[in-house]
C-alpha cells in the first residue's frame, strides 16, 4: 500500500517547490512526499492510484469533504460572473452577504467584518486593530499583548510574537517584539473535576497577575477551548468566562483566534458560544470556505469599529491586502454556510463522535502507551508514550506519518500527540477505516 516515497511528480516538486513547515532534506532521507492527483470527499488519491483518508482535514480546513459539488458549483458560477475586484472603493454581493451572515451568527455581537486571505494575516489585523484603537483613544501606552503558553497564532512576525513555540520562534527572536505569556489552562494533567477547577483557576491567576502588574497591555489573545498546534491541549469554558471577566476588569481587549476551532469544529459554530461569551475581536479562517479557497476574516464589535470612525484619515484602519474580500472566496464561504443548513451538521457530528469515541476507548484499553485520550467536538487527540531516547518527538511524528500511509491514512502527529480532525460528513465506513488503521499503528508502536 505504501507509495514509492518519491513518485516522479514528487521528484519534480522537490527540485523547484519549497514546501512549508518542512526540512527539505528529510524528503531525501525517506520521508514521503505524496503527489496527489485528486481528492474527493474524505479521500486523497495519489498519482500511483493509492488512496488515503484525510484524517486531519488537510490542516484542519476541509469541513465537508474535498470538492463538495455545492462548493464547486458556487465557485464556478461566481468565476463566470465576477472573479475579483479590489475592496477599496468597490463592493460586491458575496462580501456583503457573507458579512451579514457572520454578524447574524454572532447574534449581532460582532457587527463588522475585515477580510484577508490567511490565518496569520487575520491575527496581524486583530493585533493592529487593538493597538490602533487604544491609540485613537489617547492610550498609546497600551501596546503589548498577552498570549498563553505554547500558543500558536501563525508565522508572520507579528503573529509569531504572540506564538510560544520555540521551534518556530528561535531563528527570528531578534525581530519579535516583547509580549507576555500566561500559564496554559491545559487540562491534560487533571485526574478529577476538582483538579480541573484548580488548573483553570491557576491559569486565571497567572493571567490576572500579568494584567495587574502591567499598564501597557492592549489585548489578550487566545484560542478558545483547544490550543490546536500546541498538541490539541483542551481547556474548560470556565477559563474563557474568567478571561472575559478579567479583560473587562482591566480594560483590555479579548481577541479570540478561532482560525482552527471556529466553523463548527468544537460542536458550535463559534467555540466561544460554549462559554456564553463574546470577544472584542474574533479571527476566522481555515474552514470558513469549507477548505476550498483561502479566506480569513476578523469580526469586530461595533464599539471597536466606532473607535476608528472619524473624519481624519489617519484614525481609520488603513490596512489592506490586494485580495481582501475576494468574491470567489466569499462565495465559497457562503456556499459552506449553506451546507450548515442543508445537513444536520451537529447531529452528524454527534453520531460520528459516538463511533470514534467508542473505537478509541477500546483501543486505549489495549494500548497502554496511549495517554490522555481527549476530545472536544470533532477534535480527538492522545499522546503516545514513545519512550526516550529511541526517538525524539519530531522524528516520531515523521515516522508515524510514513507508517500511517501504509494503512491508507493521512495523519500528521504534533510531536508525540496523535490527533484526528475528521470531516463533518464522514460515513461510518470511513470512521471504521480510521479506527482499523489506528489499531494497526498502535500495535506497531507498542
Ligand atoms: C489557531 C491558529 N491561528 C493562526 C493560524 C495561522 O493560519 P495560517 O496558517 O492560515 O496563516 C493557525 C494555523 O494553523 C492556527 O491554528
Amino acid at each position: 500500500m505504501t507509495p514509492s516515497p518519491l513518485s516522479s511528480l514528487a521528484q519534480r516538486s522537490l527540485k523547484t517547490v519549497w514546501h512549508p513547515c518542512t526540512q527539505m532534506q528529510h524528503h531525501d532521507q525517506g520521508v514521503p512526499l505524496l503527489a496527489i492527483k485528486r481528492a474527493q470527499g474524505a479521500w486523497l488519491y495519489d498519482t500511483d492510484g493509492h488512496r488515503y483518508l484525510d484524517a486531519i482535514s488537510s490542516w484542519w480546513v476541509n469541513l465537508f469533504g474535498h470538492s463538495h459539488p455545492h462548493l464547486v458549483k458556487a465557485i464556478t458560477d461566481q468565476a463566470q460572473q465576477l472573479d475579483h475586484i479590489m475592496l477599496c472603493g468597490l463592493t460586491h454581493e458575496p462580501v456583503v452577504q457573507l458579512s451579514e451572515q457572520l454578524t447574524a451568527l454572532s447574534n449581532h455581537h460582532l457587527g463588522h467584518a475585515f477580510y484577508a486571505s490567511d490565518g496569520a494575516s487575520a491575527v496581524e489585523i486583530a493585533l493592529k486593530l487593538s493597538l490602533h484603537y487604544w491609540r485613537n483613544q489617547g492610550q498609546e501606552h497600551k501596546h503589548r499583548f498577552v498570549s498563553i503558553e505554547q500558543a500558536y497564532h501563525g508565522e508572520t512576525l507579528g503573529a509569531l510574537a504572540v506564538t510560544d513555540v520555540p521551534l518556530f520562534r528561535e531563528n527570528y527572536g531578534s525581530q519579535l517584539s516583547k509580549q507576555y505569556t500566561a500559564a496554559s489552562p491545559d487540562l491534560r494533567q487533571a485526574a478529577s473535576a476538582e483538579e480541573q477547577t484548580q488548573i483553570t483557576e491557576k491559569a486565571l491567576q497567572s493571567l490576572e497577575q500579568i494584567l495587574d502588574s502591567h499598564q501597557d497591555i492592549a489585548a489578550v489573545i487566545l484560542e478558545p477551548l483547544v490550543q490546536c498546534a500546541a498538541g490539541m491541549k483542551m481547556h474548560s469554558p470556565d477559563y474563557l468566562r474568567g478571561v472575559r471577566a478579567l479583560c473587562d476588569h482591566y480594560q483590555v481587549h479579548l481577541i479570540l483566534d478561532e482560525i482552527a476551532v471556529g466553523c463548527g469544529r468544537t460542536g458550535t459554530f463559534f467555540a466561544c458560544e460554549q462559554a456564553g461569551i463574546w470577544p472584542d475581536l474574533l479571527c476566522l479562517s481555515k474552514g470558513i470556505t469549507g477548505g476550498a479557497l483561502p479566506l480569513s476574516v476578523v469580526l469586530s464589535t461595533s464599539a471597536l469599529y466606532h473607535g476608528f470612525y472619524d473624519p481624519d484619515l489617519r484614525r481609520g484602519f488603513l490596512h489592506s491586502h490586494s485580495y481582501t474580500g475576494n468574491p470567489l472566496a466569499c462565495r465559497a464561504a457562503l456556499a459552506s454556510l449553506q451546507l450548515f443548513q442543508q445537513y444536520p451538521v451537529y447531529e452528524l457530528q454527534r453520531k460520528l463522535g459516538q463511533q470514534i469515541d467508542e473505537g478509541l476507548q477500546a483501543l486505549a484499553l489495549r494500548s497502554p502507551k496511549m495517554q490522555h485520550l481527549r476530545r472536544t467536538g470533532v477534535i480527538w487527540a492522545f499522546d503516545l508514550d514513545i519512550g526516550q531516547p529511541r526517538y525524539d518527538h519530531l522524528s516520531f511524528a515523521r515516522r508515524f506519518y510514513r507508517s500511517a500511509l501504509q494503512y491508507g491514512l493521512m495523519l500528521r502527529p504534533i510531536g508525540n500527540t496523535v490527533y484526528l480532525m475528521p470531516g463533518y460528513l464522514w460515513t461510518e465506513a470511513e470512521a471504521q477505516h480510521l479506527l482499523d488503521g489506528l489499531g494497526h499503528l498502535l500495535k506497531e508502536y507498542a
